[in-house]
């Protein structure tokens, strides 16, 4: 028996997978193994997702509380774990102290949501303390990391499960382990696997969705740690993509945003010539309302696509386009492959074939090396493309990925203060371009109530609105009269 329990974990090492599925023997995520691209073709498969009868009721009378971290494809990834769970009997709640089942779904990108999701485990161990049979997981790109799952197994023994990015079809089967044994349950894949198109999904909204388009990133830029958590770039068919959007359309949705890491770069691994440009189109003639499409890459942003963007009315005037350094000698260190040149130009055109476009970018400042002179550099990109918003960030070195091998010698309090800088000409710039909305009358999709108890919704540039006006409105594209601007949102009434 022991044998064949080496021979099994041999042949799945080889694979780059870990797991302990059941045994005391786990062997831990493998960065070099993630890092690795074959040619292997992937397999699209339709039929991968199971569930057998006897775990269908496994959560009967049982509530599942999820956390997300991080990005819209974690949001996504959640939505698709609530409908497994849903599949098995549980039933969601908000309030953690309900939930019998807790799941926090996570994030790698910096250290700082590393650190929240720790804090939040403490959390939950004093809630185990007095329920002890709540079940705890962890998913999402921490558990890929080796350093996480070695945290856990050591200090966090008493939690149930942790579960990889390219593990989400197989929860039942882990879940099922875990409530049988109340041991930790770890599996987790380091490599990739193939596109799993049966898995089901529950949408957190009834009026806009989001649709992977691909999956995985290649690019490899040398801060960045999703290539190696999220595995190499997928593409899904176009068949699948643009079915899924009409049945969305059949449902009443208004809204759709293609999600990958790096869109721009879709259908490059797929056979023939098919890319972003040909998918924004045939996704732009099934007649949604509303199409959005993020992560672009500066790189991977042809011609045609601007085209197409400009030419398709359902297709929004709105760019997410991450710059990350307006210095020539640091994008050459990130490993971006554009030129802080090509990126002008790039906007130049963009702003030019699309003239209501609004740009939003990512910033990363105190790169390993960065000197006066190439955060002055940023600063200019910044003045001249004068951008809608931008998430700005402190250099957070992941390991495995080589920036964080790299000497960075410039101090804390100086990253700090360059963040503070950008910040201030950010929000200069993001005031600036509201204040062109003041009294105009714009289309808003109504997505639900405020915070104040007004009613909120993003216009077709992704601007957020707040809301005078009647419930009856929620779920339509509403013309908004903008009554007052404010630097990260506007007011407006609806007008007929
Ligand atoms: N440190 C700081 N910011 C990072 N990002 C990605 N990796 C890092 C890192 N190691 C930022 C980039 C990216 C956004 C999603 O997160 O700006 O575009
Ligand atoms: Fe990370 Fe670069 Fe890929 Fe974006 S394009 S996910 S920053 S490696």
């Amino acid at each position: 028996m022991k044998i064949l329990k080496y021979i099994w974990l041999k042949f799945f090492n080889t694979y780059g997978i870990i797991s302990n599925n059941g045994s005391d023997t786990v062997n831990l995520p493998n960065i070099l193994e993630a890092k690795k691209r074959t040619n292997k073709e992937i397999e699209i498969k339709t039929n991968e997702y199971i569930i057998n009868n006897n775990l269908k009721h496994l959560g009967d009378n049982y509530c599942y509380y999820i956390k997300t971290y991080g990005c819209q494809m974690n949001v996504h990834d959640s939505e698709n774990i609530k409908a497994i769970l849903e599949d098995m009997g549980f039933t969601e709640t908000d309030v953690l102290e309900e939930a019998d089942l807790i799941l926090l779904n996570t994030c790698s990108i910096r250290e700082n949501a590393h650190n929240k999701v720790f804090g939040f485990l403490g959390r939950i161990k004093h809630l185990k303390e007095t329920k002890p049979h709540i079940i705890t997981g962890l998913c999402g790109c921490m558990a890929q990391e080796e350093s996480v799952v070695k945290e856990i197994m050591e200090r966090y023994k008493w939690m149930d499960l942790v579960f990889g990015t390219h593990n989400i079809h197989r929860l039942p089967n882990i879940l099922e382990r875990a409530m049988a044994t109340r041991e930790l349950e770890i599996e987790v894949f380091s490599k990739e696997g193939d596109i799993f198109e049966n898995i089901p999904v529950k949408r957190d909204s009834k009026y806009k969705a989001w649709v992977n388009i691909m999956y995985g990133c290649d690019k490899f830029c040398t801060y960045c740690i999703v290539p190696y958590t999220r595995g190499k770039q997928r593409s899904r068919k176009p068949e699948f993509i643009l079915d899924e959007v009409n049945d969305l359309i059949s449902q009443g949705y208004q809204e759709v945003t293609l999600l990958g890491q790096n869109v721009n770069a879709y259908g490059k691994d797929l056979p023939g010539n098919y890319r972003m440009g040909d998918l924004l189109r045939d996704v732009a003639e099934t007649g949604i309302r509303r199409i959005r499409f993020m992560t672009s890459h500066p790189w991977d942003f042809d011609d045609e696509m601007i085209d197409i963007i400009s030419k398709y009315d359902n297709i929004m005037p709105y760019v997410h386009l991450p710059l990350q350094s307006g210095s020539n000698r640091i994008l050459k260190l990130m490993g971006r492959r554009y030129t802080k040149e090509s990126y002008l130009n790039l906007v130049q055109k963009l702003k030019k074939k699309i003239p209501s476009l609004a740009l939003t970018t990512d910033i990363i400042v105190g790169f390993p090396g960065e000197t006066d002179k190439d955060f002055e550099d940023t600063l200019e990109v910044v003045k001249k493309c004068q951008y809608d918003s931008a998430f700005t960030f402190i250099f957070s070195p992941r390991v495995g990925t080589p920036a964080a091998r790299m000497k960075d010698d410039i101090s804390l309090e100086e990253k700090n203060k360059r963040l503070y800088k950008l910040n201030e000409l950010v929000n200069k710039y993001a005031n600036k371009n509201n204040q062109k909305y003041l009294d105009k009358i714009v289309p808003v999709l109504i997505e639900g109530k405020g915070e104040k108890g007004n009613l909120m919704g993003y216009t077709d540039t992704m601007k957020l609105v707040n809301i005078d006006g009647d419930d009856s409105n929620i779920g339509f594209i509403v013309p908004v009269k903008i009554t007052s601007i404010k630097t990260w949102s506007l007011d407006g009434k609806i007008i007929f």
